[in-house]
């Protein structure tokens, strides 16, 4: 599975994108170490606040199937019906929700957009100085 696969399943996954406020569709394409995939959508509420990022849906999706261990996860997003044209980063939600399970200096962050444009970080390069498991050991 190399990056550009992975950005072609993410875009992909934004047809599922539930987006009636935002307009604004996200996929994620999330790659676990044993090679197993997970895809996920953003999905809006009316009141808001519970919706949830692309991301964290293929990374819940993942943890309830009993996936910890994950090498890197690919994220398109742009407007509801058109091509992905610029990177979507992740949001600082789902960068902590990453730093749960996911290594700060091997986990990859691929942005990239419908045409098949990438930007690659580690997790540590997009959430330096960050709070985790390891602050309340
Ligand atoms: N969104 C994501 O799904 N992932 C991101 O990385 C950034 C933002 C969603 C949340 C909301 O449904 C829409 O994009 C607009 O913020």
């Amino acid at each position: 599975m190399d990056d550009i696969e992975l950005v072609k399943l993410a875009d992909k996954a934004r047809e599922n994108s539930y987006t009636p406020y935002s307009h604004f569709t996200v996929g994620a394409a999330l790659l676990t170490q044993d090679g197993t995939l997970y895809t996920g959508c953003n999905i809006e509420n009316a009141s808001y606040t519970p919706s949830n990022c692309a991301e964290r849906t293929a990374i819940f999706k993942a943890v309830s199937e009993g996936q910890r261990s994950f090498s890197a996860i690919a994220i398109v997003g742009g407007r509801e019906g058109e091509p992905a044209q610029g990177f979507c980063a992740p949001c600082g939600v789902c960068r902590q929700v990453m730093h749960e399970f996911c290594d700060l200096d091997s986990f990859r962050i691929i942005l990239g957009t419908s045409d098949g444009s990438t930007r690659v970080f580690t997790l540590g390069e997009l959430f330096p100085e960050s709070f985790g498991a390891d602050n309340i050991a």
